[in-house]
């Protein structure tokens, strides 16, 4: 009797515990009800077929089949993390933004990226790096969608599907070509100082935390009196900028191709977080017409405009689940807030319309209510359904205007300036190109050694041109740019040097 009381009691006493640890660990399919079997498919006896009426092992391989959602048809190879940015000098003569009023943080995801190579790419290739920035700010998400150089190769939006065309691999090999990609730049003069700093230690940075990070378009700051300023936005890293030489970048591969990953994440899960000074350059419109180049061209830098620091970004947390963050994060150029516009830059008004068309192919019409996209404030608005929809925020009001209360107000205090516009409808090249000035001044800033590290990778990736018209219009651009420059690529390459320079001299600007 008193040991069957004592059994009691003892039961009675862990009961709970135990039921507690079997329903947190319990599986469930996907519609929650438990699982019977995780190991063993129903088979009509032993040694009959597998039968239809196996829900769980029909959802388990349906949902093996779904786990990947499209590539990111640039930028596939990236690592994104977490963080924190502190707003710290008064611009508020230059715009209304929140994130900016001084003494303000704001929590950040910033993903770094390659552009061409796909998702499970070695690191140490070649290429732009991204450098993308999403602010929840407390008026809605403001995405800084940056590179780690300051200029990019085009200027107009409708050279875009070209050019990574020419660069992504060949669609009869599926190898990247230089015979292609070059064909395609020999077209782009424009591209000489975007080229000459990808083939630098830039192209190949030894760590995401040391490189810069640059908005590369000029954006328009707004202030409380409608008030536009253009400005240009440089994360400088605090840690240094370094990067590889193409031989550098070989042995490191070999060590560990997932060494910038690896290398951030290991650095912020010790605790050294790494930071970035935020400083603007700014022009008012009428300063526009004053620089022998279009400051809205994006493969111009502001070179002698004044910077001031406004800011600082640490990242500091490493995200629990790569899938839920990283690969699902979308960020979109025309996620703009109030006191922050964009400018008439070519190339970011492409981008405007390109982003969230593209995160609606890859992640749905809903993609910005997945967690690491969704504001933290609260989303207000009739757009609904689709496949992905979460939550009814409507009611039976979904219109507007409407008489009832209920019904969501827009407020004239947010409307976007109203820039004064003249001309006619056109399809014309911007009238200051000035392709080359740019590349030549960058070239003379690097030491002796990048130098010859520049002329060792670029050359030995013009000398796989077959085409001789294609490879001596390239030198040509690089001798514009700077003699120097020129003259060692083309002895490089073993061209002709007295035939490049007299190119050269017969380009225009
Ligand atoms: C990613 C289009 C120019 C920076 C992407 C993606 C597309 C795209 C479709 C993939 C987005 C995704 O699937 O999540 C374009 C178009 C451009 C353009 C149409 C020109 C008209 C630029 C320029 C920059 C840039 C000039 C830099 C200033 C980035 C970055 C990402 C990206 C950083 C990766 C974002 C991430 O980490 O998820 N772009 N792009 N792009 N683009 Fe562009």
């Amino acid at each position: 009797m008193n040991n069957v009381v004592l059994s009691s009691v003892v039961l009675l006493f862990m009961a709970p515990q135990i039921s507690l640890a079997a329903t947190e660990t319990q599986m469930t399919q996907d519609n929650g009800a438990p699982v019977g079997d995780n190991q063993n498919s129903q088979t009509a006896g032993p040694t009959g077929p597998t039968l239809l009426q196996d829900g769980h092992l029909l959802q388990k391989l349906q949902r093996f089949d779904r786990e990947r959602i499209p590539e990111r048809v640039v930028h596939a190879r990236g690592t994104g993390v977490y963080g924190v940015f502190k707003a710290e000098k008064d611009i508020s003569d230059l715009t209304l933004a929140k994130v900016f009023s001084a003494g303000t943080t704001t929590p950040v995801f910033v993903r770094f990226s390659t552009v061409i190579h796909p998702k499970g790419s070695p690191e140490e290739l070649r290429d732009p790096h991204g450098f993308a920035m999403k602010f929840y700010t407390s008026t809605g998400n403001w995405d800084l969608v940056g590179l780690s150089e300051p200029v990019f190769f085009i200027r107009d939006a409708m050279k875009f599907p070209d050019m990574i065309h020419s660069l992504k691999p060949s669609p009869i090999s599926n190898v990247q070509d230089p015979n292609r990609y070059y064909d395609f730049f020999s077209h782009q003069p424009e591209s000489t100082h975007m080229l000459t700093r990808i083939f630098s230690y830039q192209g190949i940075p030894s760590s995401y935390r040391k490189m810069d990070g640059f908005g590369v378009h000029a954006f328009k700051f707004v202030n409380s009196k409608g008030e536009v300023t253009y400005v240009k936005f440089h994360f400088k890293s605090r840690q240094g900028v370094a990067g590889f030489s193409g031989a550098q970048a070989k042995m490191q591969q070999a060590k560990d191709f997932n060494n910038l990953t690896n290398d951030l994440y290991n650095t912020i899960k010790g605790g050294k977080y790494p930071i970035w000074d935020l400083y603007i350059k700014t022009l008012k419109p009428a300063q526009l017409n004053d620089f022998r180049y279009n400051p809205l061209d994006d493969t111009k830098e502001w070179l002698g405009v004044p910077e001031t620091k406004i800011g600082t970004l640490t990242l500091n947390k490493v995200p629990d689940n790569f899938f839920e963050t990283t690969e699902q994060v979308a960020f979109d150029p025309s996620n703009l807030i109030p006191g922050i516009e964009a400018s008439e830059d070519r190339m970011l008004q492409g981008r405007l319309f390109s982003y969230a068309d593209t995160h609606m192919y890859r992640l749905g019409a809903n993609y910005q209510s997945i967690p690491v996209n969704r504001p933290k404030v609260k989303v207000r608005n009739y757009n609904q359904d689709g496949s992905g929809h979460q939550t009814l925020t409507s009611g039976d009001v979904n219109y507007q205007p409407s008489t009832t209360s209920i019904a969501l107000k827009d407020n004239p205090a947010y409307k976007k300036t109203t820039p004064e516009l003249e001309g006619t409808v056109q399809q014309q090249i911007i009238a200051k190109t000035d392709n080359f000035e740019q590349a030549g001044i960058f070239y003379r800033s690097l030491t002796p050694q990048q130098q010859n590290d520049l002329i060792e990778d670029l050359g030995n990736d013009l000398m796989q041109v077959k085409n001789e018209q294609v490879r001596h219009t390239m030198l040509s651009y690089f001798y514009r740019a700077d003699a120097d420059y020129g003259r060692k690529l083309t002895e490089h390459t073993k061209d002709d040097v007295g035939l490049i320079q007299k190119m050269a001299e017969n380009l225009t600007d």
